[in-house]
């Protein structure tokens, strides 16, 4: 069975499945290092973000990194790389690294080590009580 007989007999055609493919890594890469149109409100009550309690700890939402960083400060960036778009983490040295290709980045978002040539996006964050809100 070759892959448009696969796809038939799933019901999905092969030209439907070539646009879901593109459109999900064209979105992707149209994203990167892009604003986006955000104000999130984080209630750090909530156990799903009990987490943001430890210094040097990170979640994501919404393709945004939000990290409490070593310093006990809130900071939001765009949660990829703007290399080739991967997965930043937090790291108690207090940058944003990108396991990928090795890129660093500050927590202002500008870059520390390539292969990344483009800061990450920023966000603003306001705590108050325990509501993070973090915003464009
Ligand atoms: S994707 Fe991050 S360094 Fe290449």
């Amino acid at each position: 069975m070759n892959r448009k007989e696969f796809l038939a007999q799933l019901g999905v055609s092969s030209l439907l499945f070539t646009a879901m493919q593109c459109t999900q890594s064209c979105t992707h890469k149209e994203n990167m290092g892009q604003p986006i149109n955000t104000d999130l409100y984080i209630d750090l009550s909530k156990p799903e973000y009990a987490v943001l309690k430890t210094p040097g700890s990170f979640i994501f939402i919404k393709e945004i990194i939000v990290a409490f960083t070593i310093h006990q400060t809130f900071i939001a960036a765009s949660a990829r790389c703007t290399h080739e778009g991967s997965l930043l983490a937090y790291y108690p040295s207090d940058i944003l690294f990108c396991g990928k290709h090795g890129a660093s980045f500050a927590t202002d978002g500008t870059v520390l080590q390539g292969p990344a040539q483009v800061p990450l996006k920023m966000y603003k964050t306001q705590l108050s009580g325990s509501i993070l809100r973090v915003f464009a």
